[in-house]
């Protein structure tokens, strides 16, 4: 019996870190979170700061190439993405494919894959001009095959972009118009739409974003490494969480019932968590939420929407950061407490909120993709495992079992 510990060598060392709490993967200068003290920089600009003055095209210059956009860069910018914003006629068919009841999440996995087989060129990630088209191609397509989701999904006819509208104006158009009648965007919801895509826009190395780094990192087409990326934020300990959010203040459904959800979260034996509370970097409030919460009542007023669960989410809010279970773990609203009740407001459902996380947030796994791919010390991804199965036995015969 050989001692597996021996199998690779008793001099090969390396850390043991489940869940990488404390392990660096890369070097990177495009998104800073200082948790504890509550802060969140992109190239060094707060995101206080680039969702007050900026708009998502202007953050996603400055996330892809470092700089905030001069003028005739924005513009030489915008006209590259718009340029990209229609996807093959081809995919079409392959939306067909999907059950019409399929989680739009499920259709963004598969469509954004599948593009990898319209753009086999991206697969030469080593041309500077193939990374760059790749990167557009993705921003620019992304809020078209969002609404196609959607309009799949209520059973309504494609719409296709207008490039005559902003990012976030041509979004709406694609989700909420109809080819019966004039759609006309509201100034109100475009800009919120376009504040949610930059407060979701980037976040360093989440598990999303790290999944989208460790398939890229095998020299894999860009379009499937985006892919892996969205089915990683698919769950709801990450980006399904504002779906979850919603879900609980529903199931909470009235101030009287806080504390004992509250009491249910504290609860080791009740897996239930408090969702969009707690973040594995902050440990103070996320900057993303107090924007999002202001957001949130200048949305529902400028709409004229009184809605119960803004009220309930601020009472849980107050309650939970007065509790000691949740101050000693330092367990604060996270960017998807408030985003929820915005986009209901907005009047997407529920199973769409994930997909908007994944629209923006497509930016930034781009620019992060771009970055290990230029990055000269770039390896491929392989953690080592703490391994604690048998060890080496012998074959047994099928009449021995
Ligand atoms: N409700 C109740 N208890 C919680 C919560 C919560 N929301 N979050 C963490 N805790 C507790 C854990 O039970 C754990 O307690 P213990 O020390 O007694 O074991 C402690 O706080 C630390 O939590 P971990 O799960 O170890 O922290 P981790 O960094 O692994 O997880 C996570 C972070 C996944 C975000 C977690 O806080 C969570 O599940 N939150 C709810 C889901 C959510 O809102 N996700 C969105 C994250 S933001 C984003 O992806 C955009």
């Amino acid at each position: 019996v050989v001692d597996v510990r021996k199998l690779y060598g008793d001099t090969e060392h390396f850390t043991f870190d489940p869940g990488f709490t404390s392990t660096g993967s890369c070097e990177s200068k495009i998104t800073y979170i200082d948790g504890d003290e509550g802060i969140l920089l992109h190239r060094g600009y707060r995101i206080e700061d680039l969702a007050e003055h900026s708009d998502f095209m202007d953050v996603s210059y400055l996330l892809l190439h470092g700089e905030l956009p001069s003028r005739s860069e924005k513009l030489a910018f915008e006209k590259a993405i718009t340029y990209h914003t229609m996807v093959h006629e081809q995919l079409n068919y392959f939306f067909r494919g999907f059950r019409r009841d399929a989680h739009p999440m499920a259709i963004m996995v598969g469509v954004v894959g599948a593009l990898s087989s319209f753009y086999h060129d991206s697969t030469d990630i080593g041309d500077p001009h193939q990374r760059m088209i790749a990167s557009h191609r993705l921003i620019a397509k992304m809020p078209t095959i969002a609404a196609w989701a959607y309009k799949y999904s209520v059973g309504q006819p494609f719409m296709y972009p207008r490039n005559s509208l902003n990012y976030a104006e041509n979004f709406l158009q694609m989700t909420f118009g109809v080819p019966a009648e004039e759609y006309k965007v509201s100034p109100t919801l475009a800009r919120a739409m376009d504040r949610i895509f930059i407060l979701h826009a980037d976040h360093e190395q989440n598990a999303s974003t790290s999944t989208v780094r460790i398939a890229g990192s095998s020299g894999a087409n860009p379009f499937a490494c985006i892919a892996a990326g969205i089915a990683s934020l698919w769950g709801p300990a990450h980006g399904g969480a504002n779906e979850a959010v919603l879900l609980m203040l529903q199931e909470i459904g009235h101030k009287d019932r806080i504390h004992e959800f509250i009491k249910r979260a504290k609860d080791k034996d009740d897996p239930f968590r408090l969702m969009g509370f707690g973040h594995r970097v902050y440990k103070n409030y996320d900057p993303r939420a107090k924007v999002m919460q202001k957001s949130c009542h200048e949305v529902l007023s400028e709409l004229g929407v009184d809605d119960p669960l803004l009220e309930l989410a601020m009472e849980l809010e107050k309650i939970a950061l007065e509790d000691d279970y949740f101050v000693s773990k330092k367990l604060f609203p996270n960017v998807d407490f408030y985003s929820g009740i915005i986009l209901k407001a907005m009047g997407f459902p529920t199973t769409m909120f994930t997909v908007l996380f994944a629209l923006a947030r497509t930016v930034g796994w781009v620019a992060q993709w771009k970055e290990m791919i230029e990055d000269p010390n770039q390896r491929i991804s392989r953690p080592r495992q703490l391994y604690t199965g048998y060890a080496e036995r012998p074959y047994k015969p099928i009449d021995k079992r």
